[in-house]
C-alpha cells in the first residue's frame, strides 16, 4: 500500500489487544490462541520464502493434489493449536475432520475452562498459483465450543484470520465477540523474528460513496461463457469502468478490496460450474472479515448471507459475493438465478 491515508501509528499486538477492553472470560483468545496464530502465519510465511514447490505425490480428501507447503503449513498451525489449551477441537481443508487438538485431549467439561474453541482452517489458500510465486493466503476461523458443526455461525465464529504471504507478510483479523464492538485490524508480521506482530492498520473498514476508483474480481471467468447472467454483470463492470483486479488467490483478492476501501468479488454458481468454496474453511472466516469491515458476505444462489447458514459438515461448498455492501447487492441481484 503506498496510500498515506489510513496510516497510524504502530503499535505492538498485545497492548492493542488489551486496549480493546474484552471480558475477563475471554482472556485466553485475546492473550494466547489470537497471538500464538498470528505467530503461526508469521512462521509459515518463513517458511515459505525458502521452500521450494514441489508435489508430495498424495492428494487431501477432497482430491487435490497435495504440495509439500501445504503440508509445512498445515503442521505450523496444528502444532500452533495443539500448545493452546483451551483450543479443544481443530479441522482444516487438508484434514476435513474435526478431531481433538492433542491426541491425549478429554472432552471438556465447561466448569473446569470457561473458555473453549475450535479452530477451522485453510493453512494454504491458492495452492495453483503458488509455483509462480503469487501471493498466497492462510485462513483461520475460531468458533465458541468443541464442535463448528450445526453452530451458527453469526454467533459462534468468535474471530477469523486472513495471513497475507506477498513480498510482505500481514494478517487482517476480525473480532465478533459477544458483548464488546466488532473490530477489523490489520497487523504487520516479521520475518525474521515471528513472535513480532505489529498493528499497522487498527481498524479496516470499507469506504463510503462516492468512490475515485471501483475494483472488480470476477473469480472463474470462463463460467460467463454459458451463462448469461455472469456475462451480463461481467459486461456492466466493463462498461461501467470498474477496474479489475483479479489474481486468483481468494485472499489476495479480499484484502485488496479491504485495503483500497473498494471492491466486490465475485464465485458464482452456474449450471455448468459448481460450487468451489468450502464453507467452514473459506466462506465463514472470509464472510466475517467482510462483515466486521463494514461490507456484505452472500450465497450467490440465494442471496442470504453467509453467515447466516449453519454448516453441516467440513466440505460444505458454495459461491461467494463479498465486498462493499453497493456492489454486493447489484451482483446478487443480477447472478440470483431465474428458474
Ligand atoms: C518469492 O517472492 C518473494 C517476495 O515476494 C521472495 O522473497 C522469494 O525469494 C521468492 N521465492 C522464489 C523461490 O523465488
Amino acid at each position: 500500500m503506498t496510500t498515506e491515508e489510513g496510516k497510524e501509528k504502530r503499535m505492538e499486538l498485545l497492548p492493542w489487544l488489551q486496549s480493546l477492553e474484552y471480558p475477563d472470560s475471554r482472556k485466553s483468545l485475546y492473550t494466547a490462541v489470537l497471538p500464538a496464530l498470528l505467530q503461526a502465519v508469521a512462521e509459515i510465511g518463513k517458511a515459505l520464502r525458502s521452500s521450494q514447490v514441489s508435489h508430495v505425490g498424495s492428494a487431501n480428501a477432497f482430491g487435490d493434489e497435495q504440495l509439500n507447503v501445504d503440508v509445512l503449513a498445515e503442521n505450523i498451525i496444528r502444532d500452533t493449536i495443539a500448545r493452546c489449551p483451551t483450543v479443544f477441537t481443530a479441522s482444516s481443508e487438508e484434514d476435513p475432520v474435526e478431531r481433538p487438538s492433542r491426541p491425549d485431549q478429554k472432552t471438556p467439561s465447561p466448569s473446569t475452562h470457561s473458555e473453549q474453541y475450535t479452530v477451522a482452517s485453510d493453512p494454504l489458500d491458492g495452492s495453483s498459483i503458488i509455483a509462480p510465486n503469487w501471493t498466497v493466503g492462510t485462513i483461520i476461523g475460531i468458533w465458541d465450543g468443541v464442535t463448528a458443526l450445526d453452530q451458527d455461525p453469526a454467533q459462534k465464529q468468535v474471530a477469523s484470520v486472513l495471513g497475507v504471504y506477498g513480498p510482505r507478510t500481514n494478517a487482517v483479523v476480525a473480532l465478533r465477540v459477544p458483548d464488546t464492538k466488532d473490530v477489523c485490524f490489520e497487523v504487520a508480521l516479521s520475518g525474521d523474528d515471528t513472535t513480532r506482530c505489529e498493528v499497522v492498520r487498527p481498524a479496516v473498514q470499507l469506504a463510503k460513496p462516492p468512490f475515485k476508483t471501483r475494483y472488480f474480481a470476477p473469480a472463474n471467468l470462463r463460467a460467463a461463457a454459458e451463462d448469461a447472467q455472469y456475462m451480463g454483470l461481467i459486461t456492466r463492470f466493463v462498461q461501467e469502468k470498474y477496474t479489475l483486479r483479479y489474481s486468483g488467490g481468494l485472499i489476495p483478492d479480499v484484502v485488496h478490496a479491504l485495503v483500497k476501501g473498494h471492491g466486490v468479488y465475485v464465485s458464482p454458481v452456474t449450471g455448468a460450474s459448481q460450487a468451489k468454496l468450502r464453507r467452514l474453511y473459506e466462506l465463514c472466516p472470509v464472510a466475517l472479515v467482510v462483515e466486521c469491515a463494514g461490507g456484505m458476505a452472500v450465497d450467490p444462489t440465494d442471496g442470504t448471507r453467509i453467515l447466516e447458514r449453519v454448516v453441516g459438515h467440513c466440505d460444505e461448498r458454495a459461491g461467494l459475493v463479498c465486498g462493499t455492501a453497493g456492489e454486493v447487492e447489484i451482483s446478487r441481484d443480477a447472478l440470483r438465478r431465474k428458474e
